[in-house]
C-alpha cells in the first residue's frame, strides 16, 4: 500500500475513521493521528468537557486550528472528528493537502453502532434511544454535501471483509 499524501478519513460518528484508520496505518507503516485525541492533548480537556466550556463554536475554532497542525506532520493516516469536515474551510483544505476518503454508512447502521456509546457523545445530549435513527438522517442531510465532496466515497455494508477490500483498493488507485 502506497501513499503520498496525508489520507483523511471522514464522515459521520460511529462510521469507523479510528477503527479502520488504524488498520491502514498498519498496513502502509504510516503513522496514525486521531484528530479528537490531538484536540484532547492540545486543552488538556475531554471533548465533552471543552463543548460544556466553550460550547461547540468554541470546540469548532479548535478543531480548526489543530487541523492545520497536520500540514506540518510527517504524512499520515488521518481519523477526523464527524464534524470537522463541516465547518470554515477545513474540507477544502484536506483536499488540498491529502486525500480524503469518506467512509459512508446508512443512519441505521450507524444507529446500531453508536446506541451504547451516546452518553460519550456531547452532539447525542438529550436524544432518546427512540429517537437516534431519526435524529442521525437528519444530521447526516445536513452535513451530506461537505461528506461529498471527498476524493473518494466509499458506502458501507455489515461486511467488513469485503469493505476492507473495497477500501483497500481505493487507497491503492488514490
Ligand atoms: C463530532 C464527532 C466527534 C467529536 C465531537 C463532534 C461531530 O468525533 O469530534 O464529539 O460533530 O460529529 P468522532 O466522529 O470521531 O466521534
Amino acid at each position: 500500500m502506497q501513499t503520498r499524501k496525508h489520507l483523511f478519513l471522514i464522515g459521520f460518528m460511529g462510521c469507523g475513521k479510528t477503527y479502520w484508520g488504524k488498520i491502514l496505518a498498519n498496513k502502509s507503516g504510516l503513522p496514525f493521528v486521531d484528530l479528537d485525541e490531538l484536540i484532547v492533548q492540545a486543552s488538556g480537556q475531554s471533548i465533552s468537557q471543552i463543548f460544556k466550556a466553550v460550547g461547540e463554536s468554541g470546540f469548532r475554532d479548535l478543531e480548526q486550528k489543530v487541523l492545520k497542525t497536520i500540514q506540518e506532520m510527517p504524512n499520515s493516516i488521518i481519523a477526523t472528528g464527524g464534524g470537522t469536515p463541516c465547518f470554515f474551510d477545513n474540507m477544502d483544505w484536506m483536499n488540498d493537502v491529502g486525500t480524503t476518503i469518506y467512509l459512508k454508512a446508512s443512519p441505521a447502521l450507524l444507529a446500531e453502532r453508536l446506541r451504547s456509546e451516546m452518553e460519550f457523545r456531547p452532539l447525542f445530549a438529550g436524544v432518546k434511544q427512540n429517537a437516534m435513527e431519526g435524529f442521525i438522517g437528519n444530521k447526516l442531510e445536513g452535513r451530506a454535501p461537505f461528506y461529498q465532496k471527498a476524493n473518494v466515497i466509499l458506502e458501507q455494508t455489515k461486511d467488513e471483509a469485503e469493505f476492507q477490500v473495497r477500501l483497500l483498493k481505493a487507497i491503492q488507485r488514490s
